[in-house]
Formats: structure tokens, sequence, C-alpha cells
């Protein structure tokens, strides 16, 4: 299946202004070529258009909550239309919130096409924050709730259907950073959480397996890669950095994993803060994960 890349040019859900930047710093890592190199399609769609970031406080609990549906719209529609074409597409973020516009769009095209739908959500954060809990009102961190039918009119009914999907189909994994009334929704919804500490008592193979456990041949398998995942000391390139998160060999086995399970359908990229980079190296690190992500092995896999 071909890969759309989409450029989300934004950091307008963001706390800390670059992420904008992201989907160039990809781009100047090599991405296409790099992918093309182990023989996939890749068609760069470009940078999708949006809003300016007007950099206001927070109204009403959301910051820029007007421009950050205008993005999700041209977001929504790039995806869906993606999908229908039958390309892999594969978000070039732009901050968290443009997962908003990209899951709703896989989950109303599985929806369309009786896919069974699971969305592994790699992450330093929960991202389930609420106008009534959030305690800064970016929009970032409110992604899962807002998909999950919390949020604004705006946000959580782009798919058609609200709410666009259940928490029982999200999996988050490396979190590590939950605000406290997050925390009591987290438990309140009963979102699958496997966090640093489970990942410290029972490593990343078991966690994967787990985390990947039940897909079948009719699952529509969508990752939303928020480069936070990640430990700060190999990804310093991000705005929200948390310590203490998986190494190298463990995102690697990760994203071994998840592409040993020839599911992968849709991916978003996000957070990659090229501000706060050194010498691209977080966008080269990404664009090294990406890879395994789809298929990249030292050896033939048998
Ligand atoms: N929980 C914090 C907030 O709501 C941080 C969220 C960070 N999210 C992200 N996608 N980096 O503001
Ligand atoms: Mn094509
Ligand atoms: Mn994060
Ligand atoms: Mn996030």
């Amino acid at each position: 299946r071909p890969l759309s890349l989409i450029g989300v040019p934004t950091d307008i859900g963001a706390s800390v202004r670059g992420a904008s930047m992201g989907p160039e710093a990809l781009r100047v890592a090599q991405l296409q070529a790099r992918l093309e190199a182990h023989g996939l399609t890749v068609h760069d769609l470009g940078n999708l258009p949006g809003p300016a970031n007007p950099w206001l406080p927070p109204r009403d609990g959301y910051r820029h909550l007007d421009e950050v549906v205008q993005w999700n719209r041209s977001v929504h529609d790039a995806v869906f239309e993606a999908l229908q074409r039958g390309h892999l597409p594969v978000m070039l973020g732009g901050d968290h919130c443009l997962a908003i516009g990209s899951i709703s769009a896989v989950a109303r095209h599985c929806r369309e096409q009786g896919k069974r739908l699971r969305v592994l959500w790699l992450d330093a954060h929960a991202d389930f924050n609420t106008s009534a809990i959030t305690p800064s009102g970016n929009v970032h961190g409110m992604p899962v709730a807002c998909l999950c039918g919390h949020g604004p009119a705006g946000l959580t009914t782009l798919g058609g259907v609200v709410p666009a999907i259940s928490p029982k189909v999200v999996r988050q994994i490396g979190i590590r950073s939950v605000d406290p009334g997050e925390k009591r929704f987290v438990h309140e919804q009963d979102l699958e959480v496997f966090d640093m500490r489970y990942i410290d008592e029972s490593g990343m193979r078991h966690t994967m397996e787990l985390a990947l456990a039940t897909l079948d041949e009719n699952t529509h398998l969508h990752v939303s890669f928020d480069v936070d995942f990640l430990d700060p000391d190999i990804a310093p390139g991000v705005g929200t950095t948390v310590p203490g998160g998986p190494t190298y060999r463990e995102a690697q086995l990760c994203m071994e994993m998840i592409a040993d399970t020839g599911r992968l359908a849709s991916l978003d990229v996000v957070e990659l803060n090229p501000a706060l980079d050194l010498r691209n190296r977080t966008a080269e690190l990404a664009v090294d994960l990406i890879e395994s992500l789809f298929g990249k092995s030292t050896l033939m896999r048998k």
C-alpha cells in the first residue's frame, strides 16, 4: 500500500512554539528516501494550509479553539481522502492536537469499511484533559478525550459520529506525566495505560505483546507517535520533555513489534520541535524509528 505523507505545520495546540517546523525537519532527515530504500512507494502530498498561531491566552479552558478546529477539519478531510484512495496516511506534525482530525477520519473509514480499530498512543502524556480539568488550556493535552466524545462540538463531531472512538480501542504506552484531574478521568473512563512503571517491571516485549493482543486480519492499526514518548536524553527536540522514557533499544523493539503485526494502516508523528533540537538529531532518530515501524530489520525476517 502506498504511503501518503501529509505535512501539518502547526503548533496551534502546543504550550511551546516550534512544532510547526516539524514536517520540514522530517523531510530534511530524508524520511521519504529512507522509506523508498526499503521498497515502499511514498507520495509526499506537501503541507496542509491552516491559520497562523495567534499566541493568545486560553479562553473558557481552550487556547486557540477556532484555529484548532480549522486545522483539524483539513486534517480530517486529507486523511479520509488518503484512506479512501487505499493509501496509508502518515501525518508529519505538528502538535498532537492534529490526532483529533486524523483519528476521527480513521474511525469514520473503519465504520464505513466494517473494520475494527486499534489505536496505539505512544506518549509521555495521556492527553486526556478536558476544558474543565486542563492545567494549561492547550488542546494538544486533550486529543484522546475529544476522540472519546469529551470536548467541544467543533472537535468531537469531525467524523460525523460522537464519540469517534471508544476508550476500549486505545492502548497508551510510555506514559509518565498525567495531571491530577486527568488522572481521575483516566481511571473513571478505564483507559488502558501501560505506564513507565509497567514497562520497567514487565519489559517492552511483554508490554507490546499485551498492547497488540487480539488484532486480527480485519483490524486497522493506527499509531499516534508523540516524539516525547522517547527519553529526552535521546530526543531533546520536543516542547514537553519528561525524563525517564523508553531508551533507544526499547523504542526500536516497540516499533519492530508493531511492524511484525502487518496491521499498521495509519500513523501520526507529532510534537517534533526543531527549534529545541540539536542539529536535527531528534528528527533523524524519529526517521530511524519510523523505518523500523515500516519493517526495516537487521536480518531477513523468518
Ligand atoms: N498534560 C499537559 C497539558 O494538558 C501536557 C500535555 C502535553 N501533550 C503533548 N501532546 N505533548 O497541558
Ligand atoms: Mn498513488
Ligand atoms: Mn506528549
Ligand atoms: Mn501527546
